[in-house]
């Protein structure tokens, strides 16, 4: 079975290569290193022990991918590529919608043309919006995004589930995903940011290595227990074994599902700043400052679904999170090199 990973060189694709592969799938990885470097593809294949094919390409250049799937027998995607920074979408919407929604409409073309017709894609908690109560379930109304980025999520959503309404042979898995950290165990990949990081975690780990001087927590007066925003945060190589099993779904039947991937509880900024400093023995400096515009107080899943229909659930808790992704930062200060 060959497996063509979209972005697979980035933070949650590399991962997702490695345990494909350990799962004793073959794979294909396109990836246009807009946010990735060519070295996480090397650390996968010293990880897994194996080597992949891979093609340098955006999968909006249709005739690029066309080749890909000509090229190699791919009998399902697994589609990561796309831009994800919240602020950088509100600043730069053009090429949000452009690389995300044309993109995945792009792909979905190709698929079409070469008879592939199951994909794993990459959604987002952001889909579920402002205004429904944690914990957030599949069933729940979707929409509301406050940014482009979330929006582009929402849209792709939309189009996948028309896809598979206008043809019922295709195979849709949309999986939600909530705040992924941490790294894999050996320390060798891990989330390499660019410029200043916008998520808590690789924040805190740039704090942790004298990189920048304090964390700013983004407001202490919401209604959760402490005060600080609450989320679900998810260990990475819990989230990538989660694709494998969407996967096995994706390739035993067709029809259209959806999961949160999350762990159905929720921490607090200062829960994870106090986490990550016994899990580092390193002192986290922070400031309180004012709210971080579009945020919300909480936000955790409700992950039944994905394990009664999947049989998968997150079994890593926020201190091995902690501990791998400062053993990914430590040993790697500077991130992948060039
Ligand atoms: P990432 O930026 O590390 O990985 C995305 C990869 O896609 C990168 O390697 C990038 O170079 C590549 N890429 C981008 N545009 C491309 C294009 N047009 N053609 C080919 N390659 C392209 O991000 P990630 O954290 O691994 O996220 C993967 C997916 O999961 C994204 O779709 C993201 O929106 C989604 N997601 C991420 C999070 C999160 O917090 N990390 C949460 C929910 C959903
Ligand atoms: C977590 C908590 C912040 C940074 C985003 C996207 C979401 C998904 C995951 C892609 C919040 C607080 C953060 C900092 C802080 N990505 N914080 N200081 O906002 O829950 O989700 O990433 O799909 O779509 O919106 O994640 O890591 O940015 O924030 O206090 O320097 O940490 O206010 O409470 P978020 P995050």
């Amino acid at each position: 079975m060959s497996i063509l990973v979209t972005g697979g060189a980035g933070y949650i694709g590399s991962h997702t290569c490695i345990e494909l592969m350990n799962a004793g799938y073959d794979i294909v990885v396109v990836d246009n290193f807009y946010n990735s470097k060519k070295e996480s593809l090397k650390r996968i294949a010293e990880l897994s022990g194996k080597q992949f094919a891979f093609y340098e390409c955006d999968i909006r250049d249709k005739k690029g991918m066309d080749h890909i799937f000509k090229s190699e027998k791919i009998d399902a995607v697994i589609h990561f590529a796309g831009l994800k920074a919240v602020g950088e979408s509100c600043q730069k919407p053009i090429e949000y919608y452009d690389n995300n929604v044309n993109g995945t409409l792009a792909l979905c073309e190709v698929m079409k043309d070469n008879g592939c017709k199951k994909i794993v894609f990459s959604s987002s908690a952001t889909v579920y919006g402002m205004n429904n109560v944690s914990p957030l379930k599949e069933t729940m109304p979707t929409g509301g995004t406050t940014n482009p980025y979330g929006t582009t999520k929402f849209m792709i959503e939309i189009i996948l589930a028309d896809l598979f309404k206008s043809d019922n042979d295709w195979s849709v898995s949309l999986l939600r995903y909530f705040n992924p950290i941490g790294a894999h165990k050996s320390g060798r990949i891990g989330e390499d940011p660019n410029g200043v990081p916008n998520n808590l975690m690789p924040y805190i780990t740039q704090v942790a290595i004298g990189k920048r001087p304090f964390l700013s927590v983004y407001g202490n007066d919401y209604d959760t227990h402490d005060g600080t925003g609450v989320r679900d945060y998810i260990h990475v190589v819990d989230l990538a074994l989660g694709h494998v099993k969407a996967l096995n779904r994706v390739l035993s039947k067709s029809g259209l599902d959806v999961y949160n991937l999350g762990t159905g509880t929720g921490y607090s900024v200062l829960d994870v700043v106090k986490a990550f400093e016994k899990a580092s023995g390193v002192t986290v400096e922070y400031k309180i400052v004012e709210r971080r515009p579009g945020d919300i107080a909480t936000c955790y899943s409700d992950p039944s679904k994905a394990y009664e229909e999947l049989g998968w659930k997150a079994e890593r808790g926020i201190e091995e999170m902690c501990e791998d992704s400062w053993r990914w930062q430590s040993t790697n200060p500077a991130g992948y090199p060039d």
